[in-house]
């Protein structure tokens, strides 16, 4: 009987060595524990045995050895389970799971950076200025008193405290010179809004990119000089430029100057309204009273002032045939611009 005792202890452990999971200990634990099992096998042979008390005792206690490793080596195997669950989770990568869409930005962003650089190198500083602005920002300290013709092409969206959308870059100039005095050079690029019928190149939100330069003998040549290094490189190419006179309150004298249409090339199309040429860059002098109303010294200084037109100049750049399609949130439209 001792030995049968020890046999069955021995080929228990060798058993339990081998089992690698819950569904074989489970086996095991019938094989030795259950009513037809090896144990119970044992229990019956004592009938034959003559020291039924020793061999009691020996079968009672591989029982409960039986018992404890199986509950132990069950206990190991769920820790197990859990310890790869924890591991396995740690090489999840969440990326994986669902496809990436990357973004990619407007293209007035991209614009709006490449000329920004472009004016960082020539020493411009680059400002940020308010959406809403008030009535002498917009119109009063750029020459423009009430009642002015001027402010007819510039209606926009009025607030009930009398504030507005600002209809161009323009109304920031005040507070720009208010803050740096003179000498100064800045760019200042900003959305823009005016009350428009919308066609293929108008909209009543869209991007100018104003630009002041204030110094001593400051004069158009400077103003010429700065546009044609600032398009050649933006269009990485010797763009044809023509400047004729133009009216702005704010500018003394001033001109509209205009690029070659980089869409039809010159031959008139509805993005150019059949002129081969588009608007770009209104510019010009600064009016003594601007200066003034900023701060400026007349006698001393001077400088120029543009307002290129971001939006156009994106249209130009990207062969976009429609205004509308920048706000129209079509990503159709939007996402073939590169996305850093
Ligand atoms: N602010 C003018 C406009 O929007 C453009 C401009 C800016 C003209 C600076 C001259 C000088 O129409």
């Amino acid at each position: 009987m001792k030995d049968r005792i020890e046999q069955l202890r021995s080929d228990f452990e060798a058993a339990l060595g081998s089992a690698t999971d819950a569904s074989e200990l489970e086996a095991l634990r019938i094989a030795y524990l259950g009513k037809r099992g090896h144990i119970a096998a044992l229990m019956q042979g004592l009938r034959e045995v003559e020291d039924k008390k020793t061999a009691g005792q020996l079968i009672n206690s591989l029982k409960t050895e039986v018992e404890d490793r199986i509950k132990n080596a069950d206990e190991a195997l769920r820790r197990a389970a859990v310890d790869r669950e924890i591991r396995e989770a740690k090489k999840y990568n969440p990326t994986l799971a669902f496809p990436r869409e990357m973004g990619s930005y407007h293209p007035i962003t991209l614009a709006t950076r490449e000329v920004e650089e472009i004016f960082r190198t020539m020493g411009f500083t680059i400002e940020n200025y308010a959406e809403i602005v008030d009535d002498y920002e917009c119109f009063e300290a750029l020459n423009i008193p009430k009642h002015h013709p001027a402010r007819d092409m510039q209606d926009t969206y009025y607030l009930e405290n009398g504030q507005l959308l600002k209809t161009h870059t323009s109304a920031a100039q005040n507070a720009i010179m208010k803050k740096y005095g003179a000498p100064l050079r800045a760019i200042f690029p900003g959305r823009c809004f005016r009350n428009e019928s919308t066609d293929a190149c108008h909209e009543n939100t869209f991007f100018q990119m104003e630009g002041m330069m204030i110094d001593e003998d400051i004069s158009i040549s400077n103003l010429i000089y700065f546009m044609k290094t600032m398009l050649s490189e933006v269009f990485k190419r010797d763009v044809k430029v023509r400047l004729r006179p133009g009216f702005f309150p704010f500018v003394e004298p001033g001109f509209e100057l205009d690029i070659n249409c980089a869409i039809c090339g010159g031959e008139g199309c509805p993005s150019c309204k059949n002129s081969g040429w588009l608007e770009l860059c209104p510019c010009g002098m600064i009016h003594p009273n601007v200066l003034e109303a900023g701060g400026i010294d007349t006698e001393r200084y001077t400088g120029f002032a543009f307002g290129l037109g971001l939006t156009r100049l994106a249209m130009m750049k990207y062969g976009v045939k429609d205004i509308r399609d920048f706000n129209s949130g079509s990503l159709k439209a939007l996402s073939q611009f590169k996305s850093r």
